[in-house]
């Protein structure tokens, strides 16, 4: 048993949807969540940049005694997860592998759609792994780099996000695809407006929540699970609290079943 708290940290508030899921699953742990507001975005930064802000958060928890750390950002699990790996010694879960697994016991077709940041598409670090698991997987890559700021302003319902919505994703229907891994963690909370775009035949991959079972599977094989009676989630921003807050409320409630306990600003560097 082991009660120390798991971290998990993402560009800004996105990273919350994976909390979400995390809880569901290992709902009596404490996690202490860092939200990057002051440097989001990573998704159009380069990958050395990606590697300092990913190490320096990392830096951060491990001194606040996490036992885990979770990287619930698509673009910092593409660029920075075997650097990250190489650097620290306590268990490091990204996002990639198990949205991977996930897509290629879930496609029929063989053919398998991604969607994410302009990083993580050139990244391809979905498309390698599928890959490698899959040679013969016919893969379809789309950056949707407006659906991060239409989530950060709220905009989540409506004509404005079903027209962007539209404008990258037509090209996926009447195709092979039939599973589309949402490889972007503000992209669940568009969940709605993407599958009135896509119809229903095409099945979306969450890797926030299939991260979810891998850490609470990693957590009892490690013997690292908690035996608190309840579970907390303290955040953590990098920039104004209040915005952060604001966002939460306007974009991450109506989707968010679990109460954040607490909000502090932090430098990180
Ligand atoms: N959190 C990032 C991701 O999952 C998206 C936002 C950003 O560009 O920082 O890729």
């Amino acid at each position: 048993m082991d009660n120390r708290p798991i971290g998990v940290f993402d560009s800004g508030v996105g990273g919350l949807t994976v909390v979400n899921a995390l809880m569901q699953s290992i709902s009596n742990e404490t996690i202490y969540y860092v939200g990057d507001t002051a440097r989001v975005p990573y998704g159009n930064k380069s990958k050395e940049r990606v590697q300092q802000y990913s190490e320096e958060i990392i830096e951060w928890l491990i001194q606040k005694d996490c036992k885990m750390i979770i990287i619930a950002c698509n673009t910092a699990s593409s660029l920075a997860i075997d650097y990250l790996n190489s650097k620290f010694s306590l268990p490091i879960i990204g996002v990639i592998d198990p949205g991977v697994s996930c897509a290629i016991n879930t496609t029929k077709n063989q053919s398998i759609g991604i969607i994410g940041t302009h990083a993580t598409i050139q990244s391809d670090s979905y498309g390698s792994r599928l890959r490698s698991l899959n040679p013969k997987l016919q893969i379809m890559n789309q950056a949707c780099p407006l659906f991060v700021p239409l989530v950060e302003e709220g905009l989540i319902e409506g004509k404005i996000p079903t027209l962007i919505a539209r404008s990258y994703l037509t090209r996926f229907t009447n195709t092979d695809v039939d599973t589309i891994i949402m490889g972007c963690t503000h992209y669940p909370i568009l969940e709605k407006i993407i599958r009135n775009v896509l119809g229903d035949e095409i099945k979306l991959v969450d890797s926030g929540k299939v991260t979810a079972e891998v850490v609470s599977n990693n957590l009892k094989e490690n013997g690292l699970l908690s035996d608190l009676n309840h579970g907390e989630v303290h955040s953590f921003v990098t920039d104004s609290k209040e915005s952060f807050e604001k966002i939460v409320t306007r974009s991450l409630s109506p989707i968010f079943d679990i109460a954040i306990s607490s909000t502090n600003r932090i430098d990180i560097n």
